[in-house]
């Protein structure tokens, strides 16, 4: 049976993932604060569309999917609660963008290149199983992005090979190939990927890119 999906975040991440899974054909849940923001989004999606608070969204979920502004992340997985995470596959969509402009098109981050967001989660919620992904792209190409017959390339990071697989599943679905990183603390380095994508966006309002990994 398809897996039932709780996505966490109301923002256009939340939205585009959650779309790309009911098109792929699973049942979605979005959570948020406020689960009646998310009424007109329900209405459209259909009936395997539903939403409702973050902990019921996780209660939910047999793969939570993380989407939420990176200030807060930590909050929400607190409000999602470790005890309904646990055991659970969560793709970690976010940046750890700080609340302060960019230098010259170069995003601020509020963690440091010793320690990323996705650790803190992880430790935060120690029973769910975290992979970072999707975070190095725009939301428009998230989900079967056409780059004419290319297969762009998601950089994934995880301590739990499980869990990694089964978004190796879901990526190929979306269209991506994928470079596994290794355990948690490669979330370093993907994290600011984040920066590195943003850069022609903010200075040129270019966003239509996204990585590829060469392998001779
Ligand atoms: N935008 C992109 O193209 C893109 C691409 C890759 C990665 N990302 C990352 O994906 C994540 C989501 O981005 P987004 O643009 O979709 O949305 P966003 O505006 O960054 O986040 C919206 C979500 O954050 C929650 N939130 C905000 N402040 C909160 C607080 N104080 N306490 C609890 N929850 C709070 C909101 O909850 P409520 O629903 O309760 O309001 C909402 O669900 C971010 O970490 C971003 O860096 C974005």
């Amino acid at each position: 049976m398809a897996e039932k999906i709780g996505v966490l975040g109301s923002g256009v991440v939340g939205e585009t993932l959650a779309n790309g899974f009911l098109k792929h054909g699973r049942e979605v849940m979005r959570g948020s604060r406020e689960p009646g923001k998310l009424t007109a989004w329900k209405q459209a999606a259909g009936g395997r569309a539903s939403t409702g608070t973050f902990v019921e969204t996780a209660r939910f979920a047999d793969i939570v999917v993380l989407a939420v502004k990176g200030t807060a992340a930590e909050a929400v997985v607190s409000a999602a609660t470790p005890a309904a995470l646990a055991g659970k596959t969560v793709i970690d969509a976010t940046n750890p963008i700080a609340e302060a402009p960019p230098v010259k098109g170069v995003l601020r981050f509020f963690t440091s290149l010793d320690e990323s967001l996705m650790e803190r989660l992880q430790r935060a919620a120690p029973g769910a199983h975290f992979v970072k992904a999707f975070s190095c792209v725009g939301s428009a190409l998230m989900v079967n992005p056409d780059f004419g017959g290319v297969t762009p390339t998601m950089f994934i990071a995880g301590n739990d090979a499980g869990a990694k697989a089964k978004i190796r599943g879901i990526l190929d679905e979306f269209g991506w190939e994928v470079a596994d990183m290794g355990d948690a603390e490669a979330a370093r380095a993907i994290e600011p990927l984040c920066i590195l994508w943003c850069i022609p966006g903010l200075t040129r309002n270019e966003w239509r890119h996204a990585f590829k990994l060469l392998v001779k």
